[in-house]
């Protein structure tokens, strides 16, 4: 038995990629970093690895973090520029016992003493978004600034089952567009954006950092199925309690979405906003797409149409102009 779930349509060239891997007895280490990379290098996508849009300084600055669940190793990068893959940093940093999370400088002098690609990650596609996006805030008022996730697509976690019952966990973006110099969402955060125990199941995130990490979400789904919760109950729950909670105490709440899977191969998402796409392969069943929406508590997700799948690529490679 074997599986893999993931945030977002993006995600499924590279779980095709893992899911060879996984039927040919391989590690849910290996199956997980090449599903991500995957992802990193497309340039397509704005929010993971080549591509991916700017901070406020039109500096490409990326997290990731990488989960072992039999060993609860942890290895994470955050703010890191100039390097293709951050998710092979941060595996290779899991095997660290201290300095096992590095930021920034400190991140890069790392990945270069071990031989790490290095790149420059500002595509010019990333450069035209950027200086749009200048113009047009220009134009806004202060309250029309606040910066929020992508619509369609944001940060690639994945949480993976092997034969031998190993799980591991994964995350990489490039964090929110026009985020300040130094800020960190909850990729790279252990509990927030990732956890993982082969004992149990993993979870990842994606959405609103700041808001994500105000409930520890991914541990408390992992705590949920713990105590026997199905993934999906327990996305269920973990969702719909943290943003009853944030809309009680702050008016309002930041996107969540929620991936899981447990040890058996049983999986679940949650989401509190529309148009949430997310993908799997197990041995049961291809690699799918599929997009949910929440009713009554609970969310419900349907296999992406044809014609849903074939525009979500034209639009991600439109051509683009400078305004
Ligand atoms: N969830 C990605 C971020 O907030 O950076």
């Amino acid at each position: 038995m074997w599986g893999i779930i993931a945030t977002w349509r993006m995600a499924v060239e590279g779980i095709t990629e893992a899911s060879y891997i996984l039927e040919n007895h391989g590690d849910a280490g290996d199956a997980i970093e090449t599903a991500i990379k995957e992802v990193e290098n497309f340039p397509y996508y704005k929010s993971v690895g080549f591509g991916g849009l700017p901070n406020e300084e039109m500096e490409v600055e990326l997290d990731a973090a990488y989960m072992d669940g039999n060993t609860l190793d942890i290895g994470a990068v955050a703010a890191i520029k100039d390097f293709a893959n951050p998710i092979s940093i941060a595996r290779r940093l899991s095997k660290e016992k201290v300095n096992s999370m590095l930021v920034g400088e400190g991140a890069e002098k790392f990945a270069h003493k071990e031989g790490f690609e290095r790149k420059n990650m500002l595509s010019d596609r990333a450069k035209i978004h950027y200086k749009n996006r200048v113009k047009e805030d220009c134009l806004k008022s202060l309250e029309e600034l606040e910066i929020k996730p992508y619509t369609g697509h944001d940060t690639v976690g994945m949480v993976c089952l092997d034969e031998s019952g190993k799980m591991t966990a994964g995350t990489s973006t490039s964090g929110l567009f026009m985020k300040k110099k130094g800020r960190v969402g909850d990729s790279p955060i252990s509990g927030s954006g990732f956890y993982v125990d082969s004992k149990v199941g993993g979870a990842s995130a994606t959405g609103l950092g700041e808001d994500l990490m105000k409930g520890c979400i991914s541990y408390e789904i992992v705590r949920l199925m713990k105590e026997g919760m199905h993934p999906q109950k327990a996305c269920d729950i973990a969702v719909t309690n943290l943003d009853k909670e944030l809309k009680e105490r702050r008016g309002k709440a930041g996107d969540l979405s929620l991936i899981a899977m447990n040890n058996k191969g049983e999986w679940g998402v949650a989401t509190n906003i529309e148009g949430f796409s997310f993908a799997v392969a197990t041995d049961k069943q291809e690699p799918i797409v599929y997009l949910t929406k929440m009713i009554d508590g609970h969310c419900v997700h349907e296999v992406a149409s044809q014609e849903w799948l074939d525009n979500y690529m034209k639009t991600r490679t439109a051509p683009l102009v400078e305004k």
